[in-house]
């Protein structure tokens, strides 16, 4: 069920799960995202009327107050784009006597959002101890047990109090438009691709990624792979890269993927060049090359390999991505990623969905962000779908 489910919103008190962890530099929000994903589900609640409470959790605080990890940056933000003022409010137990009363007086179409959850060290024990499912219970109290929303897509690989919890002790329980869009284009990609269907995974290590290679190469059509954990596959079919990233406890495991994928008939695209630098940093000296020699480090995919990639990327209807192709952070070894990305967007009719994490970054970055059918909020959750697995957030959405 979703909010579009919920019939006679006003006067309802609704409690309202989002992911609002946000990346911070001296309080100062620095990606809105996860922000402006939030929006529309909770500006469809002020319309009906009701009266809003937003939860989330920011950061790992483990049960301690850090103002550091205080939410309330996020309540002008949220004012900003919905046009109400968002009351926050500052409560270490987050649950406490000021919340409660707050909560109480809220109006139709007010909004009031509360302190970090994991201010509470019970939030991620739900589960394991019992003080957790009293905390749960306070949650749902400050909506009277009434309705709850989970739109936190990015906190859904976690079975916490105030994602999984509180689904137990409200009446109603929905998902909101951010978990609905995150579901039906993460989940169609993977379960219903239109093909040609072709993954990119990047990024530094293959450890990361070894469920959601194992379960992509069951479902693509074409499978390529950049980034540091490129290395690990190259060492493993007896290839040199000199002082590149490699995991060498993952050696077998990219072995026995490189034979998956053959079984399968998976086209499985590794570097056939390279940008190597000496150092790692923007300044080092850098060529390209067909081989790393030693002494040195692969930064990059080289020219021939982004002609490899784009070559496998015409005509392709389904595309997921997650992870760069290089270090893009650092202008000489962004060429890849920059590439890479402006093939995925120049497709036309095709489905592309970046899925979370330094993929996104680098995609805002570069430019590209408008011409992709979705960008995911979700990090470890993005992946964890990749892998095929049930996210608990999502599950408890379903069966109460
Ligand atoms: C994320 O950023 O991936 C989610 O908000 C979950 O955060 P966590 O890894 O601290 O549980």
């Amino acid at each position: 069920k979703t909010v579009d489910d919920l019939k006679n919103l006003k006067g309802q008190k609704v409690l309202v799960r989002c992911d609002f962890n946000v990346p911070l530099k001296d309080g100062v929000i620095q990606n809105y995202n996860r922000i402006d994903g939030a929006i529309p589900t909770i500006k469809k609640l002020l319309d009906g009327g009701a009266k809003v409470i937003l939860c989330s959790h920011l950061g790992k605080p483990k049960g301690e107050p850090l103002p550091e990890m205080s939410l309330a940056p996020v309540a002008p933000a949220l004012s900003e784009r919905l046009g109400v003022n968002v009351k926050f409010v500052s409560d270490p137990k987050v649950t406490g006597e000021e919340t409660r009363k707050l909560a109480a007086e809220l109006k139709d179409g007010e909004v009031l959002l509360l302190e970090n959850t994991r201010y509470r060290a019970e939030e991620t024990k739900y589960g394991k101890e019992d003080s957790a499912v009293e905390y749960a219970k306070e949650l749902a109290a400050l909506c009277d047990d009434n309705i709850f929303v989970n739109d936190a897509f990015g906190t859904a690989h976690r079975a916490h109090c105030s994602n999984v919890g509180v689904t137990k002790f409200c009446k109603e329980n929905v998902v909101g438009y951010l978990m609905e869009k995150e579901i039906k284009f993460l989940g169609e990609a993977v379960e219903n691709p239109v093909r040609p269907f072709v993954a990119i995974l990047g990024g530094a290590k293959v450890s990361d990624k070894i469920n959601v290679i194992n379960n992509l190469l069951e479902k693509v059509d074409t499978l390529i792979i950049g980034g540091g954990m490129a290395y690990t596959f190259l060492k493993a079919k007896g290839e040199e890269i000199g002082n590149s990233l490699c995991e060498e406890d993952k050696l077998d495991y990219a072995l026995e993927m490189i034979n998956k994928a053959k079984e399968r008939g998976v086209n499985l695209l590794l570097p056939v060049d390279h940008v190597e630098g000496k150092e790692f940093s923007n300044d080092t000296e850098s060529k390209v090359v067909d081989t790393i020699d030693a002494g040195w480090s692969g930064f990059d995919i080289g020219p021939k390999t982004i002609e490899n990639y784009k070559k496998a990327l015409e005509g392709a209807k389904t595309v997921v991505w997650n992870g760069p192709m290089g270090v893009f952070e650092f202008e000489k070894f962004a060429e890849g990623t920059l590439e890479v990305c402006r093939a995925v967007a120049d497709l036309k009719d095709a489905t592309t969905v970046i899925g979370g994490g330094d993929s996104v970054n680098a995609v805002k970055r570069l430019g590209f962000a408008d011409k992709m059918t979705h960008i995911s909020t979700g990090g470890g959750a993005s992946l964890e779908f990749l892998e095929g697995k049930e996210l608990p957030g999502v599950a408890a959405a379903d069966n109460r």
